[in-house]
Order: structure tokens, then sequence, then C-alpha cells
């Protein structure tokens, strides 16, 4: 594994200096959290199978014309990426209710949404990524207007593309996270940032409407490699 100095420590990730001008090393770790690091384990492999979905993924979003920062996968648990200023908001899709929207609202877990809900949360781990309008985001600044459009734009685009990415391998793609960034070589650019992967979706089996996502984990459900690895495998990812 490369070694450099560690940039950003997160909790399932580490951004490290890459080997040229602007570009940076993500390194897929084995731990899951939830309930913002309430709930924390390690699952041997994951880091690596969340490394070859999210290589997957972001290939795939590439050739449909999406730009993003992930430039090629280095080894079992590495990415190159490009460097890029990261919006500090968290850009939550939903086509079906689940999680904290079923939650918050009293909905029932499973009802099909009319069309897809875009919702924005601010990254803030000591504050629990609270929910936050459109004009919050513009107000403290976090992204300006024109650049919230083509977000919005893309995270819907993202969702049409994925969801029929998905569908094909009889997943319904209930809802994910994405976070969006500015390149550092030129920060008028947004790029796709981060990663997708069963981590930052929810993936429901189209029959059994089983979990093949982290709230395996979250909830107690069963095996969690064993849920990432069938994803993998119906993607057509060898493990
Ligand atoms: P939620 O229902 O808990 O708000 O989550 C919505 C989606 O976003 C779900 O697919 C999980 C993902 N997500 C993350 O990846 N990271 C997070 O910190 C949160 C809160 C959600």
């Amino acid at each position: 594994m490369t070694s450099s100095k560690t940039l950003y420590e997160g909790k399932a990730k580490k951004i490290i200096i890459g080997p040229k001008k602007n570009t940076l090393i993500q390194i897929f770790k084995d731990d899951a959290t939830a309930y913002n690091k309430k709930k924390h384990k390690i699952f041997k492999g994951k880091g690596v199978i969340n490394n070859k979905i999210s290589e997957y993924i972001m290939e795939f979003l590439k050739s449909k014309k999406i730009p993003t920062h992930f430039e090629k996968r280095l080894n079992d648990r590495e990415q190159l990426i490009k460097k890029c200023q990261i919006i500090p908001i968290e850009f939550v899709v939903r086509n079906v209710i689940a999680g904290s929207i079923a939650k918050k609202l009293g909905l029932k877990e499973g009802t099909k949404l009319k069309k897809p809900l875009l919702e924005y949360y601010y990254k803030e781990d000591s504050l629990d990524d609270p929910m936050i309008s459109r004009d919050h985001v513009e107000t403290f600044g976090w992204a300006n207007r024109s650049e919230l459009k083509k977000i919005d734009a893309m995270s819907l685009k993202i969702n049409s593309l994925l969801t029929n990415l998905f569908k094909k391998k009889n997943i319904i793609l209930v809802d994910f996270k994405i976070e969006f960034g500015r390149l550092a070589s030129n920060p008028k650019k947004i790029v796709l940032a981060d990663e997708i992967s069963p981590d930052s979706c929810r993936l429901w089996d189209i029959k059994s409407k089983q979990k093949l996502d982290k709230d395996v984990f979250r909830r107690n459900l069963g095996s969690l490699m064993g849920a990432y690895e069938e994803v993998a495998s119906r993607l057509g990812i060898v493990h």
C-alpha cells in the first residue's frame, strides 16, 4: 500500500497526497459506522469490495458523460483521484421512502415516490449532519446558485442512470448520498466526488426486497459482506 501523508481520515476512507500535482489517493477502509459513529464495526474486506464497486459505478457514470474525480483504481484498496475542494453538503436522492425520511415524517417504508426527491444535508458531524434547504446552501456560501443548478441536474441524471443500471441487475435503487467538489485545477468545474457503494446507497432486491446495503449493519439484519458481495456479483465484478 502507498505510504504518504494523510490529509484526511474519515469513517470509511482516508485521503493521502497523490503522485502528481492536483491528484490524491483515496483509500477504502474496512470500518463501518452508523448513527454518527455511535455504532462501529470492522468488516474484513469491505474496503476492497467498496473500492471495486465504486470504481465500477464511477466508470459507468464517466461513460455517460458525468464528470467525476475518479482517475483509476490503483490496487485493492486505493484509487487515484483528482484533487477537489469538497462542497460540504451531502446530496441525498430518494426514489422510495426509507431511513430517516420514514422516521422523521412518519411515512411507510417502501412507498414509491411519484418523482425523485432531492435533499441537502450540511456535513458537520458535531451537529449530526442537519437537513438544510437550498437557501441555506446559498446564504452560507457553501455553493452558489449556478453551482447548485448544475449539481441538482447532475444528481437527478445520476439517479436516472443508476436506477436503470441496478434495475437490470434486479436491484431497486431506493436512495443514495453523493458529494461534489470543485476541481483544484479548475475550480469552476464541478465533479462528482467521494464514492458510490452500498455504504452510501440503499439497494433492495427487486422481488424479495431484501436489503443489500449498509442497513444490514445498521439494523443487524445478517451478513453485511454477504450483501455487498451479492451486489458486486450482480454487477459482474470479480472479487
Ligand atoms: P438517510 O435515510 O439516513 O437520510 O440516508 C439516505 C441515504 O444516504 C442512504 O442511502 C444512506 C446515505 N447516507 C450516507 O451515505 N451517509 C450519511 O451520513 C447519511 C446520513 C446517509
